[in-house]
């Protein structure tokens, strides 16, 4: 029955990490995978994770289905992280909020929604994009189309190429957005460049389908959701994915939501009781522990604001790994130029290296993505000349 499977292609980005795991080599650094690491070197438990579950231990409970949505504290804490708790479209019911299995697991459930209920309209992506988005909306039975964003030669937004592409799609269609902290390229919009996106997304009648993973990695946990808050301001459709992998340091758990906005709070409980019935065709519900760690620190207040001290330091942390970088790939190799890497935004950077030049530093057992996109969060201050005589050595 089997015999005319082909083998799939490794994963872009997890099959590095499986090729960094089979690497015997004791000093070898992954910065492939989107994982923040502390500066030992390691994937942090945040205190106040730690603190939610020794509050959630403490008052043990039995382990019964969530509800299809997921946990009813997590969706609403979700909603006003995401929105703001005086946004009008939690206040008029319009916006509604399931659990979800990762960021990953809340673009699924979008995309086999949009499928339902959209299925002519096509996709598009930035080019380039988080490689799984082509992926998985292609497997939810999409075409995926993409518009112009990184230009390589100024390291920055082809603004001009991208607002043209967003021009020319068909009324209806599905674009997906980096709501901050794009991946892989680390080059976000300004806030004036996002009022001209939101202009053509509204005028020409596109579904905006904003992806955030990375929230709090950027400016700062309300900066990097004001472009969530200014399209749910602009009235029309929007999805939502994010995800508290990065943010909260929980990456095995799964823990994302998909927020949809509705034009009415009817409407909006049409639409709950179909993503329920993605959910429930595809694994039911959601797991219990991760939503109740983010919803006991978000709902909280002593243990949100170490959150958000514990976020901010992780933030700065990459600034930092960001300057240093700059500073000694200067100091080892003056004829290049780095300093782009200084202005990209998030985890990662998109560094320019190109695929060769990725092969021969997997060669000293670093791994970076094929596309030159490296993670500057697993950058600290034992491996960072490593990286950087590496890096030198291969331009
Ligand atoms: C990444 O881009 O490395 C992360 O989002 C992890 C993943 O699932 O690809």
């Amino acid at each position: 029955m089997f015999s005319a499977i082909d083998m799939a292609p490794r994963d872009p980005i997890l099959g590095i990490t499986e090729a960094f795991n089979a690497d015997q080599n004791p000093a070898k650094i992954n910065l492939g995978v989107g994982v923040y690491y502390d500066d030992n070197g390691k994937v942090p438990l945040l205190s106040c994770v730690q603190k939610a579950e020794a509050i959630l231990i403490a008052a043990p409970a039995p382990r019964t289905y969530l509800p299809i949505e997921g946990l009813a504290a997590y969706d609403k804490a979700v909603q006003e992280l995401v929105f703001g708790a005086d946004s009008a479209v939690i206040q008029e019911k319009r916006a509604v909020t399931v659990q979800a299995i990762g960021g990953t697991g809340a673009l699924k459930i979008g995309a086999d929604f949009l499928k339902r209920f959209a299925p002519d309209s096509q996709v598009y992506i930035s080019d380039p994009s988080w490689e799984n988005h082509r992926a998985l909306f292609e497997s939810a039975g999409f075409t995926v189309n993409n518009y112009a964003y990184y230009d390589a030669a100024t390291h920055g937004v082809n603004f001009a190429g991208m607002l043209a592409g967003l021009k020319a799609m068909p009324r209806g269609s599905i674009v997906l957005l980096h709501a901050c902290c794009h991946n892989p390229t680390g080059a976000d919009l300004t806030s004036a460049q996002w009022d001209e996106v939101i202009a053509a997304v509204t005028n020409g009648g596109l579904v905006p389908f904003l992806d955030m993973a990375y929230q709090g990695f950027g400016a700062g946990i309300a900066e990097d959701g004001a472009v969530v808050r200014r399209f749910a301001a602009a009235g029309g459709p929007l999805l939502v994915s994010n995800s508290f992998s990065k943010s909260f340091s929980l990456y095995g758990e799964r823990v994302g939501a998909l927020s949809v906005v509705a034009a009415t709070g009817e409407e909006a409980g049409r639409v709950m009781s179909q993503l329920k019935r993605v959910v429930r065709t595809n694994y039911s519900n959601p797991p219990v522990h991760g939503g109740k760690v983010v919803a006991t620190v978000l709902t909280t207040p002593e243990l949100r604001q170490l959150w958000e001290d514990e976020l901010a330091g992780m933030r700065v942390r990459i600034k930092e790994m960001r300057e240093a970088f700059v500073a000694k790939l200067k100091a080892k190799a003056p004829a290049h130029d780095f300093a782009f890497v200084r202005d990209q935004v998030g985890m990662f950077s998109y560094s320019g290296l190109s695929k060769a030049q990725v092969e021969k530093l997997r060669e000293q057992s670093i791994y970076a993505v094929d596309t030159g996109r490296i993670c500057v969060a697993a950058l600290n201050s034992r491996n960072i000349d490593i990286v950087i005589d590496a890096i030198a050595k291969v331009l």
